[in-house]
């Protein structure tokens, strides 16, 4: 009997074998956003080496690239981008924000000179929609003079207050839109948040246990991005986009730094930046599913086959809706396995 079973509707974030249009962004692994500054040539001359072990590169123009870098760090990236053979490593770029000196250039140029080898451009500051549709159009203009073969794409960096405002409205923007990343560090200056801190929590931002009178009580600290992660994972997937947790500055706290890629992760976000080679492998490990969550949701899904009902498992109750989740769970470690 022909049924409107939920699983034939639901398609995970990924929409591994999904038909069109869910499956409108490329299915690839986007565990980390390894940036590099495009005007080093040391660091240029190791980029085929990273390039097989990281899942995207992207060449940094904007900020912590010097004023007087800025033009260097564009011919860089042409070069590197023109030079390498990529493989199955993604190829980005962060570009100028909009009312820089650069940002026209870096656009004009890098399209004319390696279109063809980028997927993803980086808008820094993103406000609203109206920067999208720029950035849009221009690529739009770009592409259809130097015959480039493929879109390319726009991902967002949230980290203005009116950014995250417009959130909602800049996801739906264009169907350019690749994701978003959080920018914790813009968006703690824009908000006059006090820190002086690239991403990552506050020892002084928690709870207190309650005290019942006691002279010391436990402090609890908490995760200061957990709104805005929120907020934009829900942006992102309500307009099939991909949410990222952006960058962690502290190189010399790996701890802190897996646990708030992890909080992200749990959240929904795909991937977060690599600012330093020692984040790859911490951002692997965290993006890529715990092998024995996997296994879990395995059983989940060959216990339900068509994904309705309701099963026991190891004492805790399965449906529907934990069906969902456990999809999410497997394409991912399919893609992963890929
Ligand atoms: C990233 O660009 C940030 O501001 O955190
Ligand atoms: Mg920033």
């Amino acid at each position: 009997m022909a049924s409107s079973r939920t699983p034939a509707k639901f398609y995970s974030p990924l929409a591994i074998g999904a038909p069109e249009p869910y499956r409108a962004l490329p299915v690839r692994l986007e565990r980390m956003i390894h940036f590099i500054p495009p005007h080093n040539e040391k660091i240029r001359a190791k980029i085929k080496d990273i390039a097989g072990q990281v899942d995207v590169v992207l060449g940094n123009l904007e900020d912590a690239i010097p004023a007087d870098q800025k033009e260097a760090a564009r011919a860089g990236f042409i070069v590197m981008a023109r030079e390498t053979d990529f493989g199955t490593t993604g190829l980005w770029t962060r570009i100028n924000c909009l009312n820089s000196p650069w940002m026209l250039d870096d656009v004009r140029e890098i399209v004319a000179a390696a279109g063809n080898k980028l997927d993803v451009i980086m808008l820094p500051k993103v406000e609203g929609p109206w920067d999208i549709h720029y950035l849009d159009q221009l690529l739009a203009q770009l592409e259809a003079k130097h015959a480039i073969k493929k879109p390319i794409l726009i991902h967002a960096i949230l980290e203005t207050a009116e950014g995250v405002n417009n959130v909602e409205a800049i996801a739906a923007a264009s169907p350019r839109m690749h994701g978003m990343s959080l920018g914790p560090a813009d968006l703690a200056a824009s908000r006059g948040m006090k820190t002086t801190r690239v991403g990552g929590g506050h020892p002084d931002y928690g709870v207190l246990a309650d005290g019942n009178g006691a002279a010391s009580r436990p402090f609890f600290q908490q995760d200061l991005w957990h709104y805005t992660v929120g907020k934009m994972v829900d942006a992102c997937l309500a307009y099939g986009l991909k949410p990222f947790y952006g960058p962690f500055g502290d190189f010399s706290d790996a701890a802190a730094c897996e646990a708030q890629f992890r909080n992200a992760f749990l959240q929904g976000c795909l991937g977060a930046w690599s600012l330093h080679p020692s984040q790859i492998d911490i951002a692997k490990r965290v993006f890529s599913p715990d092998e024995k969550e996997v296994a879990f949701a395995k059983r989940i899904l060959d216990a339900m086959p068509d994904g309705t009902g309701a099963v026991m498992i190891d004492g805790k109750m399965q449906d529907d809706a934990t069906w969902k989740q456990a999809k999410v769970i497997v394409d991912l470690a399919r893609l992963v396995a890929t």
